[in-house]
């Protein structure tokens, strides 16, 4: 049976996951980092806690941590069912078991939930979507977005994701965007023609091998770089 989303999941994943994810080394991390679509992912907790903040955009950033830590409840229980009938999409070496899995992600994302009121107030959550993002052009060095673009295929256009991927170019000199599957580790339909058209705009674009590993087809990445 494969994962079917009715729509896009508040789900998040941890610090350590976010650098094999994005191959992300110790000078990108120094970058002026923005994360779109980070949800409860406790990556921007951990910038803050080692003394390099970025900022993360996500529309559930409008709720109370209260109503976030209730939507993520809401959301547990679908996606690791679903994840136990899909056992055989991943490479079970970083987690052992989809039991390790679940433990590792509601511990990241309650790491989020402590910080996000106080972060919120600190601008580093900002409430926004896609493909219109509040801030000037060229402002950040390095945008990341994972498990939005192209892997919720099913559930946004290729309309949608070349608005979204021109809103990321237009507010970071470089992006990178991970994975480039769907929910169900198959090719995205809409990386080709995003490629071609960003590559019509003058963009440069490579899908670079990174050490994440977890869906089986889903150790890539897309880099996309204003020239
Ligand atoms: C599956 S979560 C991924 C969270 C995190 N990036 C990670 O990899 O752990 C997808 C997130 O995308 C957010 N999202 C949905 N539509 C969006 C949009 N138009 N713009 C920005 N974020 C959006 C959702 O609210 C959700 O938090």
């Amino acid at each position: 049976m494969d994962f079917h989303y009715k729509d896009i999941v508040p789900w998040g994943r941890s610090f350590d996951e976010y650098l094999d994810m994005f191959n992300l080394s110790e000078d990108d991390l120094a970058r002026n980092i923005v994360g779109v679509g980070d949800g409860p992912a406790s990556f921007n907790t951990w910038m803050h806690q080692r003394g390099t903040p970025m900022v993360s955009v996500d529309p559930v950033y409008r709720y109370s941590e209260t109503e976030l830590r209730q939507r993520i409840q809401d959301t547990y229980a679908d996606v690791i069912a679903q994840a136990r009938q899909n056992e055989d999409k991943f490479v079970w070496t970083k987690f052992a078991s989809v039991d390790e899995l679940a433990e590792i992600r509601m511990r990241a994302m309650d790491e989020f939930c402590q910080d996000f009121e106080s972060g919120k107030q600190q601008g580093r959550y900002i409430d926004a979507s896609l493909p219109n993002l509040p801030f000037p052009d060229g402002h950040f060095d390095l945008v990341l977005s994972a498990h939005l673009l192209f892997f919720y295929s099913a559930n946004r256009d290729l309309a949608f994701h070349l608005d979204a991927v021109r809103e990321l170019l237009r507010i970071g000199t470089e992006v990178r965007i991970f994975p480039i599957v769907d929910v169900n580790s198959n090719p995205s339909p809409f990386l080709s023609p995003v490629i071609n058209e960003l590559e019509k705009d003058g963009i440069t674009c490579s899908v670079e091998r990174v050490p994440y590993h977890f869906q089986k087809t889903g150790n890539e990445m897309l880099v996309a770089m204003n020239a």
